[in-house]
C-alpha cells in the first residue's frame, strides 16, 4: 500500500514537474516569436469602459485593439456570450494569445455571500472556503478567470470603508481566512475544472492608512510591517495565490507600486514567489500625483524596476515600455520576465489549449439559479451573525432572544424590513430578478412563523434623510406589538472603497427612531446592518437585545430568521474591535501595555478622561443563546522547555436548550522582550459544537514557534521567560496561566 502511495505521488509529481516544463518551454517560445509591443501589451489591462469600477482613461476602439493583440487582460467584463466574443477577437490577433478576464468577485457572484468581514466572524475557516469555491464555479461560469480577492488587509481603523473587505484586525485569524480564501477560489489548482487565479490584495499596509482615509499614506517601521500587515499575505503565498495586486497607499514614503523593497526584496526574494502582480488601478500613473514620479514614463519605469507586472488601467506599460527597453532604460529580459509571468498564468489556466474553456452558456445557464449554493449562503450567513446583548426580561426572567415563533404579536420595524438589493452591501453583482430572489428579513420571518405568529409593520423613517413623519405610525404599530424588532444599519454603499466616514453612528433619524421605540416600553430587539463596526453604544442602552447582522447577501432574511428564533444559536464573534466613540479609534486588542497602562493609577493612566478605557465591545466577543462556563487553563507544565510542545487544557460546560457552537480562543502574552510586546496575541482557537448539558475538554498545543516576533534586528525569535497564556470566549474574557519557558 505504501509503495503504492510512493508510485502515485511520484507519478503525480512527475507529472506536475513535466507540465511546468512543457509550459515553460512554450512560454520561451511565444516570447522568442514577440515584438516588443506584444510583450508590453500582454502586461496592459483595461476595464470594460462601460462598467468601471475607478476613473476610467478613454481607450478608442478597444474591440480592434483585441484584434490587433494590443491588450493582455480585461477587467469588468462578465457573461459566457461576452467573454466569448472577446476570446474570439483575442483569437484573430498575429500570435492568438487568448485573454484573461478579471472581475472583483469579493462575496460571491450570483450567489452573494455575507461580506467578507462578516463572513470572518463567522470564525468558520471551512465555512469561508466554501464560500470563495461557490463565488469560483459561478463566476467561472460566466467567463471570468481571475478574481481580484481575497483582501488580506489588517485594519484596525472602521471609519475606513473597506474594512468590509477584509477579515478585521487581527493577523493570525486574517492569515488562516487568507489561506483558506485563496483554496477555495483556486480550488484543485490552477487548470481544474472551475479552478479561479486568486489575487491577493493590497500589497501592503493599505489598511493602515492614516485616520483611515482612503487611498492615504502609511507610515510604519517596518517591524510592525512584517509582524502585523505582512503575514496574511505569506500565508496566501503559502496557499498558492497565483497573483499579488500591490496598493495605492505610499509605504514610508514609497509608494507601493513603485516599492522594491515590498516587491523584489520580499515578496520575490525573501519568499520566493513566482507569480504575477499586478498594479492597482491606475496606481502607475497616480505615482505622478503622489510626487514620486515626474511622468507616465517615468511612472512606467520606475513601476517596472519595483516589480509591478501588470499594468491595471494606467496605459503606461503599453505606451512606455518599449520606448524604455529600446533606450536601453530597461533590460529586455525585465521586461521578459514580466511577459513571461503572465504567459505562465495563461497556460496553467488551460488557455492556450481552450480560449473558451469558462465561455460555455450552458454551464452559465447551469450555475444561475444553483439551490445548494444558496443553501450555503444561508448557512454562512447564519453563522456570521453577532449576538451583542441578550438581557432578560424582568416579567419573564428569560433572555428576550430567542423569539417563540408562535403565539405573540411581533411588530417588526425599520428601514431595512423590506429590503432587498441592500442586503448585499458593497461590492456585489446587482441582478435584474434581485427583487425576486434575495430574501428580506420580512420575508425571512414570514417563511419562519409562517401563520402561528401575528408580524405588524412599519417602515418607521428611511436611511439616511431628516424625515420623522413615520415615527407616529411606527410607534402606533409598536404599541399593539408584544416585542419590537427594529432593522437599522447604514446606506449599503457607506461601506467599501472610497467609502471612509467619520462619524459612525446609525445614519439620518435611525437613532431617533429607536429611542422613541424604547420609550414604549416593549422589549426591543435591535438588529444593526452595516460595513463596519459602528458607534452602538446608544443603541444599545436603549434595547434589551442587539444584533449585529452586517450584510448578509442573498439570503439575509432567513439567516436572519434563524437566529431570531432560534434554529441557528448565534455563535458569530467580532473580527474588530467595537468602540465607544469615534474618538477611541484606532483600537485594537493588541495593543502594547505602555508604561502607564489604563487602570493602574486613577489619574495617570493611557486612555481618555471622557471614556471608559476598554471598548464598547472587544475582539472576539459574542453571544450565543444558552450559558458557557470555562475553567481555567491546565498546563503540561510550567516551565516547559525550549523544544518542548506546551499542551493547555481548558473545560468548557454549557448549559442552554439547543446545540451551541463555541469558539475557543487562545491568546498569550510575552511579559518581557527585547521589545515590547502586546497585552495579549491570538494564537490558536477551536470551535466546538456542545450539546445541552454537555461539557467538553479543548486541548490546545503550542510551541515556541507561537512565541516568536520581529526583534528590532528584524530576525524573527523567541525569547525565553514569562508567558501568560490565556484561554477564554472572548479577547477580554479569558483565564490565565503563567509558564517560564525556556529557562
Ligand atoms: C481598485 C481597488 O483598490 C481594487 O481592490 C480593485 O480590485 C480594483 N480597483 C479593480 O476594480
Amino acid at each position: 500500500m505504501r509503495l503504492f502511495a510512493f508510485i502515485f505521488f511520484c507519478t503525480i509529481s512527475f507529472y506536475g514537474n513535466t507540465q511546468q516544463v512543457s509550459i515553460s518551454r512554450r512560454v520561451d517560445s511565444l516570447i522568442a516569436k514577440m515584438t516588443l509591443d506584444e510583450k508590453a501589451a500582454q502586461l496592459h489591462q483595461i476595464s470594460n469602459p462601460f462598467s468601471a469600477t475607478g476613473p476610467i482613461t478613454p481607450v478608442g476602439d478597444y474591440l480592434q485593439q483585441i484584434k490587433e493583440g494590443k491588450i493582455g487582460s480585461m477587467l469588468n467584463i462578465v457573461g459566457a456570450e461576452r467573454t466569448r466574443q472577446l476570446q474570439e477577437l483575442a483569437m484573430q490577433s498575429r500570435l492568438k494569445i487568448p485573454l484573461l478576464f478579471a472581475q472583483d468577485v469579493i462575496h460571491g457572484f450570483r450567489t452573494t455571500f455575507p461580506l467578507p468581514l462578516a463572513e470572518a466572524a463567522s470564525w468558520d475557516l471551512a465555512a469561508m472556503e466554501r464560500s470563495a469555491r461557490i463565488a469560483a464555479i459561478e463566476a467561472s461560469a460566466s467567463g471570468i478567470h481571475w478574481m481580484f480577492a481575497p483582501m488580506v488587509d489588517i485594519s484596525r481603523d472602521p471609519r475606513w470603508g473597506r474594512v468590509m473587505e477584509g477579515a478585521g484586525e487581527d493577523t493570525y485569524l486574517g492569515s488562516l481566512i487568507a489561506a483558506a480564501r485563496v483554496k477555495g477560489f483556486q480550488g484543485a489548482g490552477l487548470g481544474t475544472p472551475a479552478s479561479v487565479m486568486a489575487c491577493v490584495k493590497h500589497f501592503a499596509a493599505y489598511g493602515a492608512a492614516v485616520g483611515g482615509r482612503d487611498y492615504n499614506s502609511v507610515d510604519m517601521s517596518e517591524r510592525q510591517l512584517r509582524e502585523t500587515y505582512l503575514p496574511p499575505f505569506k500565508a496566501a503565498l503559502d496557499a498558492g495565490a497565483a497573483t499579488f495586486m500591490n496598493s495605492f497607499n505610499d509605504l514610508n514614503g514609497v509608494p507601493a507600486t513603485g516599492n522594491a523593497l515590498l516587491q523584489r526584496t520580499i515578496l520575490r526574494g525573501e519568499w520566493a514567489y513566482k507569480g504575477l502582480v499586478i498594479s492597482d488601478w491606475s496606481s502607475i500613473a497616480e505615482m505622478i500625483t503622489h510626487g514620486y514620479a515626474s511622468d507616465t514614463l517615468d511612472a512606467a519605469h520606475k513601476a517596472i524596476l519595483a516589480g509591478s507586472d501588470v499594468d491595471m488601467e494606467s496605459h503606461a506599460y503599453y505606451r512606455y515600455l518599449p520606448v524604455l527597453v529600446r533606450e536601453g532604460k530597461v533590460p529586455e529580459k525585465l521586461l521578459d520576465d514580466a511577459v513571461r509571468r503572465i504567459l505562465t498564468k495563461k497556460f496553467e489556466m488551460g488557455l492556450f489549449d481552450n480560449p473558451f474553456k469558462y465561455c460555455s452558456v450552458a454551464e452559465e445557464n447551469k450555475q444561475w439559479n444553483n439551490k445548494a449554493h444558496l443553501a450555503e449562503a444561508r448557512n454562512i450567513a447564519a453563522k456570521s451573525i453577532v449576538l451583542l446583548k441578550n438581557d432578560s426580561l424582568p416579567d419573564t426572567q428569560k433572555a428576550v432572544l430567542p423569539l417563540k415563533v408562535s403565539g405573540q404579536k411581533i411588530a417588526l420595524i425599520g428601514p431595512l424590513v423590506k429590503a432587498k438589493s441592500e442586503n448585499l452591501g458593497f461590492w456585489s453583482f446587482d441582478w435584474p430578478d434581485d427583487s425576486i430572489r434575495i430574501v428580506s428579513l420580512w420575508e425571512g420571518v414570514k417563511a419562519a412563523v409562517k401563520d402561528t405568529a401575528q408580524l405588524l409593520y412599519a417602515k418607521g423613517c428611511n436611511l439616511n434623510d431628516a424625515d420623522t413623519t413615520g415615527f407616529a405610525e411606527a410607534v402606533h404599530v409598536a404599541m399593539q406589538a408584544d416585542i419590537i424588532v427594529l432593522s437599522a444599519g447604514e446606506l449599503r454603499g457607506m461601506s467599501g472603497e472610497a467609502k471612509s466616514r467619520s462619524v459612525l453612528n446609525l445614519p439620518g433619524v435611525q437613532e431617533q427612531l429607536i429611542k422613541r421605540l424604547a420609550a414604549t416600553g416593549k422589549p426591543l430587539v435591535v438588529m444593526i446592518s452595516a460595513g463596519r463596526p459602528l458607534i452602538v453604544g446608544n443603541n444599545a442602552a436603549q434595547s434589551q437585545a442587539l444584533v449585529y447582522t452586517w450584510w448578509l447577501g442573498t439570503e439575509a432574511g432567513n439567516a436572519i430568521a434563524d437566529v431570531l428564533f432560534g434554529k441557528h444559536n448565534p455563535s458569530g464573534r467580532l473580527p474588530m474591535t467595537f468602540p465607544r466613540t469615534e474618538g477611541q479609534i484606532p483600537l485594537y486588542y493588541n495593543h502594547y501595555n505602555t508604561g502607564r497602562p489604563a487602570g493602574n493609577d486613577p489619574y495617570y493612566g493611557t486612555g481618555y478622561i471622557d471614556l471608559p478605557k476598554s471598548p464598547l465591545y472587544a475582539f472576539g466577543y459574542g453571544l450565543g443563546y444558552g450559558a458557557v462556563t470555562y475553567s481555567k487553563p491546565v498546563v503540561s507544565s510550567v516551565a516547559p522547555k525550549g523544544n518542548e510542545t506546551l499542551e493547555v487544557k481548558v473545560s468548557v460546560a454549557y448549559d442552554g436548550n439547543s446545540p451551541r457552537t463555541e469558539t475557543v480562543q487562545l491568546y498569550i502574552r510575552d511579559k518581557t522582550g527585547s521589545v515590547v510586546r502586546p497585552v495579549k496575541e491570538l494564537k490558536k482557537f477551536q470551535q466546538i459544537t456542545l450539546l445541552p448539558g454537555e461539557q467538553k475538554v479543548v486541548g490546545f498545543k503550542l510551541t515556541t514557534e507561537d512565541l516568536k516576533f520581529y526583534n528590532n534586528d528584524l530576525q524573527y525569535v523567541w525569547e525565553p521567560g514569562a508567558f501568560d497564556i490565556m484561554v477564554g470566549p472572548a479577547s477580554d474574557k479569558v483565564q490565565m496561566v503563567t509558564v517560564n519557558w525556556g529557562r
